[in-house]
């Protein structure tokens, strides 16, 4: 699927004092399977910008296109249709008092109004729940009947991008979806996150703060700075970047180091 955004700005509390432009003409084009990396410092734009394309935050101005499809004032539950997103945080993606098939049969149903979601799972979802989460490599597919809650935040943000790509979404966004795990269990979940991408061959935005991630992962990324794009990277020239080289071209395009909380910590 293509995603189009033209000159898109977003303004907070316009006509006040506190009035802030957050984007600032972002002009992006994304083709069908592209997995692009976003990274920029704290409060750039980053979240902001996926909330745009996912319809959760109203445009300001500009454009966004989806598969050809002006989608610029379309709502969040239309949109949502068609739009797989994942958060930072393992709670938000699932339902804690539900059982583990019972959150996949939750996830297997969406976009389905009339076919409202009944308790109880089928025999036959079982048995597919079971194997996609075999695939997890994470013992999962033992513990269909445990409730969600009862599992760690990794286990849980498995789970939730196993949920997010089941029906197969037109764009899955993901908005810093393993910054809240220990760094064994977030690279457990980006190896779940690119096998899933590839084998569904899935449009991707990923917002990450962890650079050596940004430049392993994806086939373009994207450094925001102050509401733009000041680099946009991809193939050969992304793959073999380093990250002292990274920073560099992020220093030279926006005059100041990244801040960023991840780098100022690494
Ligand atoms: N609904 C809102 N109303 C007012 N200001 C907002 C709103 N949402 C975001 N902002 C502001 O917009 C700026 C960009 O926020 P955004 O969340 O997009 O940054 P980010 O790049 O995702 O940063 P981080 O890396 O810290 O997550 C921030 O200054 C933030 O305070
Ligand atoms: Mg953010």
């Amino acid at each position: 699927m293509s995603l189009e955004i033209k000159n898109l700005e977003q303004i907070f509390e316009t006509g006040t004092s506190n009035e802030t432009k957050v984007l600032k003409g972002i002009n992006l084009k994304l083709d069908d399977g592209d997995f692009v990396v976003i990274i920029g410092g704290n409060g750039a734009g980053k979240s902001t910008l996926l909330n745009s394309i996912a319809g959760s935050l109203p445009v300001t101005r500009g454009q966004i296109k989806i598969n050809g499809q002006d989608v610029t004032y379309q709502g969040v539950a239309k949109r949502a249709r068609h739009i797989a997103r994942v958060f930072q945080d393992p709670k938000a993606g699932t339902a804690p008092l539900l059982t583990v098939e019972e959150n996949l049969a939750l996830a297997l149903s969406r976009g389905q109004w009339r076919n409202f979601w009944q308790p109880g799972v089928k025999s036959r979802q079982k048995k597919f729940f079971k194997e996609k989460l075999a695939q997890l490599n994470l013992g999962l597919e033992n513990r269909l009947s445990a409730e969600i809650g009862l599992l760690s935040g990794g286990q849980r943000q498995a789970i939730t991008l196993l949920m997010a790509t089941l029906k197969t979404p037109e764009l899955l966004l993901l908005d810093e979806h393993t910054a809240a795990l220990d760094p064994k269990t977030s690279a457990t979940v980006m190896d779940l996150t690119e096998k899933l991408v590839t084998q569904q061959q899935l449009t991707t935005l990923m917002i990450t703060h962890n650079m050596q991630d940004a430049i392993d992962y994806g086939n373009r990324l994207i450094m925001l700075d102050r509401g733009k794009i000041a680099v946009d990277i991809s193939g050969d020239e992304k793959k073999h970047l380093t990250i002292p080289q990274l920073l560099a071209l992020f220093k030279n395009a926006s005059g100041q180091e990244l801040n960023d909380d991840a780098v100022l910590l690494s």
